[in-house]
C-alpha cells in the first residue's frame, strides 16, 4: 500500500505544474523536497499559538503537517494543516508556514511534517498562561556572526539549557544578502536548538545591521531574509509578546528598517499597556550602553535621548543589546547616573560573532562588569512570577582533562595525545 502511494506521488511529481501562474519545480528524479531549516516563532499568545516555517530546496505541492498532543495518538487524533509557501527574489528556496492557534497552555504537541520519505518529527512546548504553573526559562543573546564553530559550540550550550525560547538581538549573519550564510545559520539552528529528547525552541528575533543591505535607515526590502524566514507579529521589525501575566518582552528595531525616533510613541504605547506585567523586557541590536565602542557614537546617543527615558518612565526591568561582541552588565540606570530604581542593560551580543577588546569598567560608570567573552544570557523567571534570576552563560565551559598514571594502559574512551 505504501509503496503504491509512494509511486502515484512520485509519478505525478514527475511534471511541472501551474497554481495561480506560479510555476513549480520539482526535483528531477521527482521525489518532493526535504523538509528542513524549522524555525519556530510566535505572531500572537505562546500559551495558545505558535508558528512553525520550514524550507524545501524546490516547491512542493501540498506542503503539511500534522499535530496532536500525543505522539502516540491514533490517526483520527492529529490535527492537520496545510502550510501557505512562498518564495522571494533572493533565494532558490522555498519556505512553508503554518500558524497553530486554540492551543492548550503549558501544554506539549508532536508534530509531523509530512514528507513520503523523510518526514519531519518534534514536539514542542507552549507558555502557561497562569502563575504558579512552572518556572520559565528563557536565553538572551546575539551576533552569532562568522565563527561559525564557536556558533555550533554555543548552540548546544543553548539547548542543554532546556529553555522555553531564546531572545535574539540580531546580527545572525555576515552578508545580508548571501543565502549560504543563511542556509549554515538555519541548518544550525534546525540541528542544534532542540533537546535531547526532541523539543524544539522558539526565537523571538530582533533585526540588526549585518540582516540589512546597507546595514542602516534602509527599506524593508533591502532585509529579506529577516522579514521572510522569522514570521513575527507585523511589521516584524518591532512588536510584544506576551508570556504569560507576569512577562513582556518588546523587540526594537535600532535603525536598520525604521528610525529610532519614529517608535518612540509606539514603545511608549505598548509600555502603557503592558502596565499590569510584573516584568517587563526590551531588546533591540545596538548598545545604548557600549561595553566596546565609543559611547558617543550617532546611535547609541540616539538611543539614550528617544528610548531609555520611556524604559525609565515605564519601569522596563532589563534591556537585552547587542552589536558590541563583548559580555557586559550594566549597573542601573536612571536619568543617566547609576541608581538602584534604574533599569540593567545587558549584553553585548557573543554568540560567534569576533570578540572585541572589551572597556575597562571600572572607568566607565554605566558599566558594571564586561569581559571579552562568548556567552548568551540564561533568564529564569520563578514559578510565583516574583523573581527573575539573570545569570551569564560562558563558552567554552570548563573541560575536563585526565592524567594518566606513569606505565598504566590508556583508560577506556579517553584521549590520546
Ligand atoms: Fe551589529
Amino acid at each position: 500500500m505504501y509503496k503504491t502511494i509512494l509511486i502515484i506521488i512520485l509519478t505525478l511529481l514527475l511534471f511541472s505544474c501551474k497554481d495561480n501562474g506560479q510555476e513549480f519545480k520539482t526535483e528531477t528524479i521527482g521525489i518532493p523536497s526535504v523538509p528542513d531549516q524549522i524555525v519556530l516563532t510566535w505572531q500572537q499568545d505562546p500559551s495558545t499559538t505558535l508558528t512553525i516555517t520550514w524550507r524545501t530546496e524546490m516547491a512542493v505541492e501540498e506542503p503539511v503537517l500534522r499535530y496532536s498532543e500525543s505522539s502516540t495518538a491514533s490517526a483520527g487524533k492529529w490535527t492537520k494543516k496545510e502550510a501557505e509557501s512562498f518564495t522571494f527574489e533572493q533565494t532558490s528556496s522555498w519556505f512553508h508556514t503554518v500558524e497553530l492557534t486554540q492551543l492548550t497552555p503549558d501544554a506539549e504537541y508532536h508534530v509531523v511534517i509530512e514528507h513520503p520519505v523523510s518526514p519531519e518529527q518534534f514536539f514542542f512546548r507552549t507558555i502557561p498562561a497562569e502563575r504558579n504553573q512552572r518556572e520559565l526559562v528563557f536565553l538572551a543573546g546575539a551576533d552569532s556572526r562568522t565563527r561559525r564553530d564557536v556558533r555550533r559550540e554555543i548552540n548546544i550550550l543553548a539547548a542543554l539549557q532546556d529553555p522555553d525560547f531564546v531572545v535574539f538581538a540580531g546580527d545572525f549573519i555576515n552578508n545580508a544578502l548571501s543565502e549560504n550564510e543563511w542556509n549554515e545559520w538555519f541548518d544550525d539552528w534546525h540541528e542544534l536548538l532542540i533537546t535531547e529528547d526532541g523539543r524544539r525552541i522558539p526565537i523571538v528575533p530582533a533585526i540588526g545591521n549585518h540582516e540589512v543591505a546597507g546595514g542602516f535607515l534602509q527599506p524593508r526590502s533591502k532585509a529579506p531574509f529577516f522579514y521572510n524566514r522569522f514570521v513575527t507579529p507585523e511589521p516584524r521589525n518591532y512588536y510584544t509578546l506576551e508570556f504569560g501575566p507576569d512577562l513582556a518582552i518588546i523587540t526594537l528595531d535600532s535603525d536598520h528598517t525604521k528610525e529610532i525616533s519614529q517608535q518612540n510613541q509606539w514603545l511608549d504605547n505598548a509600555l502603557h499597556s503592558q502596565a499590569d506585567k510584573k516584568w517587563k523586557i526590551v531588546q533591540y541590536h545596538v548598545t545604548a550602553w557600549p561595553g566596546a565602542r565609543s559611547f558617543d557614537e550617532g546611535i547609541p546617543v540616539k538611543i539614550r535621548e528617544n528610548w531609555v527615558p520611556i524604559f525609565e518612565k515605564h519601569n522596563v526591568n532589563l534591556v537585552v543589546e547587542g552589536h558590541d561582541h563583548v559580555f557586559k552588565k550594566t549597573v542601573p540606570i536612571r536619568n543617566n547616573k547609576e541608581d538602584d530604581s534604574g533599569v540593567i542593560y545587558i549584553g553585548d551580543g557573543a554568540w560567534g560573532a569576533p570578540l572585541r577588546e572589551v572597556k575597562n569598567p571600572e572607568n566607565l560608570w554605566w558599566l558594571d562588569e564586561a569581559l571579552s567573552a562568548d556567552h548568551f544570557w540564561k533568564i529564569t523567571l520563578s514559578k510565583d512570577g516574583e523573581s527573575l534570576r539573570v545569570e551569564p552563560v560562558f563558552r567554552p565551559l570548563v573541560k575536563a582533562f585526565i592524567l594518566q598514571a606513569e606505565g598504566s594502559e590508556t583508560a577506556e574512551g579517553s584521549e590520546t595525545p
